[in-house]
This record gives structure tokens, C-alpha cells and sequence, in this order.
């Protein structure tokens, strides 16, 4: 911290904050320390100098700055952004929070016409707006590492259209599916995700600024003014819901614990294939790390750290809620606490898209190990049954024919791809030659006709649909 700005804060006995005028005496320094949000609340600088710069020019407006003034408040907010672009900006624990680190500074810098600037307006409504337009502006850069997410898993999807995985319940194998189809299942995800991310952006559409402390303000101040000036589509309605409103944050930090969820499962699967016990896929080096002891391994921690990281996104959104429980309207200082789970579930989430993306764009994928896992686990099983059915058995007889041959064929170490037809008709005499079509894996795939399915036709129509979606969704 600078000390020509501590010194400013606490140059003699008497209290010399901004809002000192009734205080006798300065505040002590548990008192500092627990309500400064400096450390923090920077963070906010931009979104609050470009707040105060809209409100400035609203007070020219009604006549409370001259043209003179506005402009050379202005002009310096805007150096002094740039000071702090510039990281040459010292700021002061003694000032508190950001906006008033920026206005100290203003008066600083300009002298009494400085004062003038927080007419008409609270460090209510004023961090009400500086949320909302911070969530918008994080908001958008994530939706963009969300769109690359999307276009590389359906480019792979792509590239990798003949490739067969086995797919699994309760992480049994169960039946082939194309590797397009599980990478696409992930890929639906991230389309809510993005879906849910405009939702929280949408929250954040009626503008808070100007409606004072929590009662309106004496002034007729012109709000859709400060609407138009900061891009917003409405002006909040209810002065005392305006500044009590949090939801806005809960719905960005929900949109990320959800995000954080499906990452979670995403990096489990790379963890699970990457092991040599699946070898499903191989992680590049760049995302792989060693053991300090154990020389041979290839550790996939990225992709564990995202899975880890899932906690704290569910701990933010619930550290919110908490703070939020039971406060009366309207402004409480309970709700400086929002900051912090904000702030790191916006760090937390651009760099777990970020991971991701790296390590699906850099893995090497193993046909080879997918193939015999799908070939020893006995995974056309129910296309065996259904074969059976299509020639007039019932479904439940031809489920009970096929757990016989499954348990021949496990006792006697042979599986599905070198059982013969004269073995198979010792189960059921329906069994005739073009068995052996039905087996085969990647056929297996091409019978899932059903709309939705994982035959080639409809994983195209999926990547279709996933592109007609993002366009839908990426231009809110
Ligand atoms: N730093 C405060 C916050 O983050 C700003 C609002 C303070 N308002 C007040 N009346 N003390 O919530």
C-alpha cells in the first residue's frame, strides 16, 4: 500500500474517511482490517470507473456538474484507469473498497469538484452496477472459451466419426457406441452450459444506478439515461430490491458449479482412460506430470485438479447462499462477502475450460485398446439378443439364450468374434450364418437408428444440430 495514501486516511486523530463527518475518532485497526475489500474489490476498477463516468455525465444532464466539470472528471477517471491498467495505482486499505479508493483518488487529483461526483448515488446501488456489468463482461469471455470448447469436440467428433468405444454403464461395459457420440454427449452438456451462462447474464439486464442508498434519491436523476449510457435493456423497478438483490450472483455461481460438475466427468474419464489399465487415450506430455520418487510415472494431474477443483465451485455458490439467508432488506455489509466466491469461480472456470481444452486437443486416442475391450466384454450381447428376436423369439427367452452363450463362452475363454455357428446353434437352432454381421462391433453401432442413437447418420444429424444450436445461443 502507498503511504501517501494511508496517510490521507488516517493523517491525524479525528476520522479523515469520505464518510467521517459524524466520527470523532479514527477506526481501529481490527476495524480496517475486517472491512477492507481493497484486496479484492480492485478488481472492479474498470466496471466502476466506467459506472461513475455514465453517472457523471447523468448529473451534467440535470444541471448538478457543468460541461466543464463532467469533462475534467472524466478526463481524469480515465487516467486514472489507465494508471491502474498500467499497475502504477497504489491502493489504500485506509479507503476501503474500490469505489472509494477511485473517488479519494479523484479529489486527490482534482480537488473540490471531485466531491460533487457521489451526488445523487450509494456505494449501494453503485456495487449493485459494478457486479452486474463485471458478470457481463466475465460472463462473455467465458461463453467464448465455452465456443472453442464446443467447436474442438465437435471438430473431433468429426475427424474421428469411424472410431468405436466401448460405452459403459456402472462402468461395465455395455455396447459400442461411436467415439463421435461420447464426445458429442459431452459436447450437449456445454451447450446448457452456455445456456445456463446467459441466463445469469440475463439476470444481470436491469440497471441498478441511481436508485440511492435504498430509498430513491432527491434529485430527479435520469435513469434511462444511465440505461442507454451503460448498455443495459430495463431500469430496476423497486429501489429496495435493487440494492438487496444478490441473485445475479447465485446464478453465475450455479452456472459454474454446474459447469464444474460436468468437467469433473469429462476429467474422470481422461483420468480412468489414461490409465494403463484402459489405455484408451495417451496425454501429451505438456499436461502430464512426474512422480518426485517414482520415475515411471505419467501422472494426468490436470485433468485430476479440474476434477478437484468442482469442490470449490460448489463451495462457492453455497458460501453465498449462506451469507444471504436471513438478512433483512436491504444493504447489508454481510454482503461484501459476495466478491470473493465470485471472483474465484470466474478464475476457476476459465482456467478448467482452459485445461481441457488443451489436453483433448493434445491426447492420442487407442483404437487398438478400445477395440479388444469392446471385443472380450461381450458387448454386442444384446445384438445377439435382438437377432434372435427379429427371427420370433421373445425378448425374455432370447435374453436367457444369450447369458448362456455369454457364460459358455467365459468358462471356456472365448469370446463372441471365435465362437462358431454350429457352437452357437447348440444354444438356438435360429442362429444361421449372417450371425456373424450382427457382431460385429461397428455394425452394431449402425443398427442405432433411433433418432439420438450412435449410428453414423444420426451422430452427423447431432453435429448438425449442435452447430444450428450454437449459433442460437452464442449470438444472446
Ligand atoms: N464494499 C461494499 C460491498 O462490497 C460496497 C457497499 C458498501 N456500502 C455501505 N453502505 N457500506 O458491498
Amino acid at each position: 500500500m502507498n503511504k501517501n495514501n494511508q496517510k490521507r486516511g488516517m493523517d491525524n486523530q479525528k476520522s479523515t474517511k469520505l464518510w467521517g463527518g459524524r466520527f470523532q475518532n479514527p477506526t481501529s485497526d481490527i476495524t480496517e482490517r475486517i472491512s477492507s475489500s481493497i484486496h479484492f474489490d480492485y478488481r472492479l476498477y474498470k466496471q466502476d470507473i466506467h459506472g461513475t463516468i455514465a453517472h457523471v455525465k447523468m448529473l451534467n444532464r440535470i444541471d448538478i456538474l457543468s460541461e466543464e466539470e463532467m469533462r475534467n472528471i472524466e478526463k481524469e477517471l480515465l487516467s486514472i484507469k489507465k494508471d491502474i491498467d498500467e499497475n502504477k495505482f497504489e491502493f489504500s486499505a485506509s479507503f476501503e473498497d474500490i469505489h472509494m479508493n477511485i473517488e479519494a483518488e479523484l479529489i486527490n487529483r482534482i480537488g473540490d469538484i471531485g466531491r460533487k461526483v457521489h451526488t445523487g448515488r450509494s456505494r449501494n446501488d453503485q456495487i449493485a452496477l459494478d457486479l452486474m456489468l463485471y458478470i457481463k463482461d466475465e460472463g462473455g469471455e467465458i461463453k467464448l472459451l465455452l465456443k472453442n470448447l464446443i467447436d474442438k469436440l465437435v471438430n473431433l467428433a468429426k475427424e474421428h466419426i469411424d472410431i468405436i468405444l466401448p460405452g459403459y454403464t456402472h462402468l461395465q461395459v455395455a455396447q459400442p457406441v461411436r467415439f463421435s457420440h461420447y464426445l458429442l454427449a459431452h459436447t450437449w452438456a456445454f451447450i446448457r452450459d452456455i445456456e445456463r451462462l446467459n441466463t445469469a447474464v440475463k439476470a444481470c439486464e436491469s440497471m441498478p444506478l441511481g436508485v440511492g442508498a435504498l430509498a430513491g434519491v432527491n434529485y430527479r436523476n435520469d435513469r434511462e439515461f444511465l440505461r442507454q449510457e451503460l448498455g443495459f435493456n430495463k431500469i430496476t423497478s423497486n429501489s429496495m430490491d435493487t440494492v438487496s438483490n444478490r441473485d445475479f450472483v447465485l446464478d453465475f455461481l450455479y452456472f459454474s458449479a454446474i459447469l464444474g460438475m460436468h468437467l469433473s466427468r469429462f476429467c474422470e474419464e481422461l483420468v480412468l482412460w489414461s490409465s494403463s489399465e484402459f489405455a484408451f487415450i495417451r496425454l501429451s506430455d505438456s499436461v502430464t506430470t512426474g512422480s518426485s520418487i517414482m520415475p515411471q510415472k505419467r501422472n494426468p494431474d490436470i485433468a485430476e485438479l479440474i476434477r478437484g477443483k468442482c469442490g470449490r465451485l460448489y463451495g462457492n455458490l453455497l458460501s453465498l447462499l449462506t451469507t444471504m439467508k436471513g438478512l433483512p432488506l436491504t444493504y447489508n455489509r454481510d454482503m461484501q462477502e459476495d466478491k470473493e466466491p465470485l471472483f474465484d469461480s470466474v478464475d476457476t472456470v476459465k482456467l478448467s475450460l482452459e485445461g481441457l481444452f488443451e489436453m483433448i486437443s493434445t491426447m492420442k486416442i487407442n483404437t487398438e485398446r478400445m477395440n479388444t475391450s469392446i471385443c472380450s466384454n461381450f458387448s454386442t450381447a444384446t445384438d445377439l439378443a435382438d437377432y434372435l428376436v427379429m427371427k420370433g423369439v421373445p425378448f425374455r427367452e432370447s435374453h436367457g439364450i444369450v447369458g448362456k452363450i455369454v457364460q459358455h463362452c467365459e468358462e471356456n475363454r472365448i469370446n463372441f468374434f471365435n465362437i462358431s455357428v454350429e457352437e452357437l446353434q447348440k444354444f438356438s437352432s435360429v442362429f444361421k450364418d449372417d450371425i456373424v454381421n450382427i457382431l460385429n462391433p461397428e455394425l452394431s453401432t449402425e443398427r442405432k437408428i433411433s433418432s439420438g442413437g450412435t449410428s453414423k447418420k444420426e451422430v452427423i444429424k447431432q453435429i448438425e444440430g449442435i452447430n444450428r444450436k450454437l449459433m442460437e445461443i452464442t449470438i444472446v
